[in-house]
């Protein structure tokens, strides 16, 4: 539990980080939010998902050297998954809802279901998530010779 708060904290504080320097861009006239305005999943994975699993998704984000487990490689699902992207488990995944903490030990990979909705209406955490997991299905790449 406290690996995934640091790991939580790190996420948030670099968030915040960029926030300040966007704010300022921007004259200063925003306040400073965890939760972007933008629902476009290519938004939503540079904001919290690259700071672990990189900005091109394959793991190397500067959050990662922090993390004892190595984030996965998010352009190889669909190499894993015989071709297919393997949308339905990967919303379980990122939301929560399918992953059993105990069985697999700790994780650090923060459950987004619950931290989205603190934060907006639940029509636009859905939303934010689907474009999310489309954004992902994008960045796979191409299985390379035999399966
Ligand atoms: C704090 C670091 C961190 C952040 C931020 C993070 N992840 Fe992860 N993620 C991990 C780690 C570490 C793993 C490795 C698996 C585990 O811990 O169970 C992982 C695993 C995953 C997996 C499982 C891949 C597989 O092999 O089945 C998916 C999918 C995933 N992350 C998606 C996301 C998405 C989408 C976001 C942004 C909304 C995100 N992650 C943000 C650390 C992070």
């Amino acid at each position: 539990m406290y690996r995934l708060s640091f790991a939580l904290a790190a996420v948030l504080f670099a968030c915040a980080g960029w926030r300040a320097a966007d704010t300022a861009n921007a004259a200063g006239e925003q306040q400073p939010a965890i939760l972007i305005e933008s629902l476009a999943g290519h938004d939503s994975f540079e904001r919290y998902c690259a700071p672990c699993h990189g900005v091109t998704g394959r793991g190397d984000g500067p959050v990662a050297s922090a993390l004892r487990t190595r984030p996965a490689d998010l352009t190889a699902l669909a190499r894993r998954n015989e071709g297919r992207f393997p949308r339905d488990r990967v919303r379980d995944f990122v939301t929560g809802s399918g992953r059993q903490l105990a069985a697999h030990g700790t994780t650090e990979m923060p459950v987004w279901g619950p931290l989205f909705r603190a934060f907006e209406t639940d029509a636009r955490v859905r939303e934010r998530i689907e474009n999310l997991l489309t954004y992902i299905e994008s960045i796979q790449v191409a299985p390379t010779g035999a399966k």
